[in-house]
This record gives structure tokens, sequence and C-alpha cells, in this order.
């Protein structure tokens, strides 16, 4: 457990375990719990505007004095394109028809901004100690403007090359986020995510390879870990600690919707698949109406984040009848370990698991 010693003094944690980012799920309340239990809270910002963010580190500092990550989003908005829209409105047309929606009337898209000038700002003013980046890196220059200030970078790999790519840019830290994980697929070494959803790699699998990939730098691993086994097993396989987010969806703590809580609690180890549908990027989620009917993986669906606008309407006329037909109802493979109870206990519980299952095995 050397490693994970480090790991725990270079970014001072009592506890090894990252709760992960995730966006629309949760806010500084969850983070706060995991963080003042001695893990690492994290914040998810691709949904959240420049004054939330800073109310919501706000909260997080107020409640714990302890270390927490911000995590952003570096993708690169699509230009508009009408046609897709209008192709992707076309076939969505008999939902719209069966629920009373009007096609024209659409809300704006859950909106998913990528980290900028202005997000870069914002934290040399706020100065998290770590934050944590989906899809790549941001652009070299604001890179070095976050390391000049002292913030920790970490950054997301699904691939070897990935994680290399991440090594050579100076990151402190490596998310190796396996095939099971929950939510978005972190991949971007790839001029299409959706032909490469069907070769994602598995966490027992991609952990070891990243780990001897990136010599020294810490590895933590993503997807599929929901109790002490799985992190012990993490660790075993080269890394330095977890990253764990299904699991943390039923404490109350998280911001996890009705619908969403509802669906988890009947979750099976077959229960999802990957599906570019409700957002344009490959996601892993609870299998739902529209991705059993139209996918889960369509070339119809508009480039990401731009494939919601259209769902939207439908999902809230579901939601207000309590389905998760048309939501993103995303999930690991591993949900049915998930336990409620508060994220401080989860916390706690993962590691005193793995501590007594090593003293056991090894
Ligand atoms: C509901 C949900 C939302 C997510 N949103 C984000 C996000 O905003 N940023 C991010 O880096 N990862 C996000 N992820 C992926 C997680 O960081 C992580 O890779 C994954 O949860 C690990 O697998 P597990 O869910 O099996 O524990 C999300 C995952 C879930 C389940």
């Amino acid at each position: 457990m050397l490693k994970t010693q480090a790991f725990r003094e270079a970014f001072g944690l009592a506890i090894p375990i990252v709760q992960a980012p995730m966006a629309g799920s949760n806010g500084a309340t969850l983070a706060a719990a995991v963080s003042g239990a001695g893990g690492m809270g994290s914040l998810p910002c691709a949904m959240l505007s420049p004054d939330r963010i800073r109310e919501e580190i706000a909260a997080i500092r107020s409640a714990t004095a302890n270390p927490f990550n911000i995590n952003f989003f570096t993708h690169t908005d699509p230009l508009p394109d009408e046609a897709a829209q209008a192709r992707w409105r076309a076939r969505l047309r008999p939902y719209y028809d069966e629920m009373g929606s009007d096609p024209n009337a659409l809300t704006n898209a859950p909106g998913r901004r990528p980290f900028d000038a202005d997000a870069c700002a914002l934290m040399e003013e706020l100065l998290p100690p770590v934050i944590s980046f989906h899809f790549g890196l941001p652009e070299a220059g604001l890179l070095r403007r976050l390391k000049a200030v002292g913030i920790k970078i970490w950054g997301c790999a699904t691939t070897v090359a990935e994680a290399r790519w991440l090594a050579e840019r100076g990151v402190d830290a490596v998310i190796a986020q396996g095939a099971e994980a929950g939510g978005h697929r972190g991949i971007f070494l790839t001029d299409d995510p959706v032909r490469d959803a069907s070769k994602q790699i598995g966490t027992l699998a991609l952990v070891p390879q990243v780990a001897d990939a990136v010599g020294d730098i810490p590895v933590i691993a993503a997807g599929g870990i929901a109790d002490g086994r799985g992190v012990l097993a993490a660790l075993v396989l080269g890394a330095s600690a977890v990253q764990v987010g299904t699991a943390f969806l039923v404490t109350p703590e998280a911001a996890t919707s009705a619908v969403h809580r509802a669906a988890l609690k009947t979750a099976t180890d077959d229960g999802t698949a990957f599906t570019n549908l409700l957002s344009g990027r490959p996601a892993r989620g609870l299998i739902n109406r529209v991705m059993a009917e139209l996918g889960p993986i369509s070339r119809d669906a508009p480039a990401f984040p731009t494939a919601g606008a259209a769902l939207a309407p439908l999902k809230a006329k579901a939601e207000a009848e309590g389905r998760s037909d048309f939501s993103s109802v995303w999930s690991g493979q591993a949900a049915s370990l998930a336990v409620e109870e508060p994220a401080a206990d989860v916390t706690r519980r993962l590691w005193a698991e793995a501590e007594a299952l090593r003293q056991h095995f090894l």
C-alpha cells in the first residue's frame, strides 16, 4: 500500500477514495460529505454557471477544511447543424405526437460548458486544490496558468495512449476510466467517439496497463468499484486510489433525481448500456425506453452536447409522470452493490472493507 500512502500524502487525504464528479447529480453537499470523511469530494462544473460554481465552492469550504476536487469538461462545442437537428427531431416525432409535445417549442439543451479562459480566471481566483478534466485537457496556455498557481491537475484516460498523452502534459494523476463506469466515456484521442464506444476497455485490463505506461504518476481507478473488494482489487492492479461514482448516487447527499433514484433501486449487472442518444457522446446508463427503442447507439443523434435539446420536453413530461423514458439515468455496472447510507459512511466503509480484506489476503 506504499503507492496509496504516497497518494494520500500528496493530496492530503486520510482515505484514497475519490467521489466521482457527476454533473447533474451532485453538488457541494455530497462533495463536502466525502471530503469531510477524509476522502476526496468532487464538484462537477460542466452544467454550472460561474456564479453557481462560486457558491458551491464556498459551500464546500464552509463545511470542511479538507481538500476537494473541481471537475470540468474540455470538449469542443460543435458548429450549429440545423440539418442534423431536423433529422433528430424527425426521428423523435412519434414521441412528440404520443406525449402531445410541440417539437418546435424546444427548450434549451442541458448545457455542458467546456473549460475556457473565463473558467480559468475563476479557478485562479478560487484556487481549488485539484481540478480534474474529462475529454482531455485545456489548451496548453490555460493549463500552465492553473499549474502556476499551484492547482494539481488530474486527467481521465480510457486507453493507454490517452494515459501517455496526459502524462506527457504533466498531469499530477491519471484517472483510468474502465468500461464499467457510469456516465460519459472520457474518450478524447479519437475522431469518432461514437464508433469507439464498442472498443472500451474494462477496469481490470485498463488499470495495470495504464499503471505500467505512466510510471511514477499515480493512477486513480474508476469504473465498477462499489465496495471494498473493488477498492482493494484496483490497488492490487496498480492504482494509488479509486474514483467511485454510482455507489454515491443513492446517498442522501447526492442530487440524484427522483426517477434516477427509483431506476437505480432495481439496477442489475446487465441493465446498463452505452448510449449517445441523450447527449451525443457515448455514456453508460440504465437502459430506458428511448435507448431500447432507438439505440442505444444511433448516428441520428446530433453531436455532443446538442442531442439533449430535442429530448428535453419529452424528458420533462415523462419525469412529471415518474418515468425515466427520456432521461440520462447514468449508472455503472456495479449499481446493485450500492448501499443507501450517508456518503461519509460509504467512504469510510469502502476503505475499512478494503483494509480488512488486505489483512485477510495479502
Ligand atoms: C451520474 C454520473 C454523472 C457523471 N458525470 C461526470 C462528470 O460530470 N465529470 C466526470 O469527469 N465524470 C463524470 N462521470 C463519470 C465518473 O467520473 C466516473 O468515471 C464513474 O462514475 C466511475 O464508475 P462508477 O460509476 O461505476 O463508479 C459521471 C458518472 C455518473 C454515474
